[in-house]
């Protein structure tokens, strides 16, 4: 199978090789994105492979089909990007990755911690040798209720860490789980909102969920509610945001991703003149951390990534069936 590696990263290419040579793979690859510019690299390819920057519209679907592309995976969880349905009804066949769930919950958690602690402004403190403790008085995550939004995999690490931290969970789905219900009480979101101090995000955006923590969410939770997301930016309305750490309804925020972080995320932007606003105005406030998109990232996962990104696309080419096929 020739496969064209799109947004390969540095640290990917190792495992890439391993698997080039494991499988005997034809593999072409780049650090570009795969756009209208950059289609004609999968030329004679079956399978391509993209990470979460690559917009994959109806456009770029039906110029991968004209290339002769018939499997694509992504080497990402979440599959927002692609737009899924359109390539079905073309006939081209898609998966996503797979890793372990523990490096972004345990990323959420320590957005929990740092928040709780004032960690930014100690920080900033340390660095030109202020050591007062005005205004650093912190809380024990252990006093906290944590509601916990998805009880998929990574929400569920989240409520097994918590749970050792001895907060009180409680947890909202679409359908409980066993696992869930080990940790924590399932609660309509309305009492999660109610009664949490702390809310973290662990849902897939889709179509249906967009802004769903919006006005109307905030306003039902509790004033000084700490939110954590590392999910997607696009779950969240920045602007209910802004204005609700502007009005101090929330008392902190922990956000690993942000609406419209592409183009901006995962690259040095120094000498950039940057677009996004609402990243640029929240990200001064000292109760506002941000991070760049980089729960996942750990050595673990990268690996996973790759090798469920590749041996996806050899299992729908070769075998027909393929474990994580969207
Ligand atoms: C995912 O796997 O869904 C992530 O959020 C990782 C990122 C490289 C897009």
């Amino acid at each position: 199978m020739k496969i064209a590696v799109y947004e390969l990263r540095q640290d990917e290419k190792n495992k890439l090789e391993e698997l080039k040579i494991k499988h005997g793979i034809d593999l072409v690859s780049t650090g570009k994105t795969l756009n209208k510019q950059t289609l004609k690299l999968c030329a004679g390819c079956e399978g391509v492979s993209v990470l979460g920057r690559s917009s994959l519209d109806k456009e770029l679907l039906e110029g991968l089909k004209k290339q002769g592309v018939g499997y694509i995976s992504t080497r990402t969880v979440g599959y927002n990007h692609i737009d899924t349905a359109y390539g079905k009804e073309i006939g081209l066949r898609m998966c996503n990755a797979g890793y372990p769930p523990k490096g972004v919950a345990e990323f959420a958690v320590m957005l929990m911690l740092l928040t709780l602690r004032h960690y930014k402004p100690a920080m900033w403190r340390q660095n030109v040798n202020d050591y007062s403790l005005f205004g650093l008085t912190g809380q024990e995550l252990g006093n906290q209720t944590v509601g916990v939004i998805g009880t998929g995999n990574i929400g569920t690490e989240v409520l097994r860490i918590l749970s050792g931290f001895g907060c009180k969970l409680a947890a909202y789905n679409k359908g409980e789980t066993e696992e869930g219900k080990r940790y924590a009480r399932y609660v309509s979101l309305d009492e999660l909102y109610r009664d949490s101090d702390i809310i973290t995000l662990h849902v897939p955006l889709t179509e249906e969920n967009r802004h769903f923590i919006n006005r109307e969410a905030i306003d039902k939770m509790k004033t000084g509610v700490i939110l954590i997301n590392t999910a997607r930016g696009e779950l969240m309305d920045i602007e209910a945001l802004t204005e609700g750490i502007e009005s101090q309804k929330i008392g902190a925020l922990g956000l690993d991703v942000f609406e419209k972080e592409e183009g901006i995320y995962h690259a040095d932007r120094k000498t950039d003149i940057l677009k996004n606003r609402d990243m640029v105005y929240l990200r001064q406030f000292p109760n506002v951390v941000m991070t760049q998109h980089m729960a996942f990232y750990t050595r673990a996962n990268i690996d996973s990534m790759v090798t469920w990104g590749i041996e996806g696309l050899l299992d729908m080419y070769h075998k027909g069936v393929c474990r994580q096929e969207i």
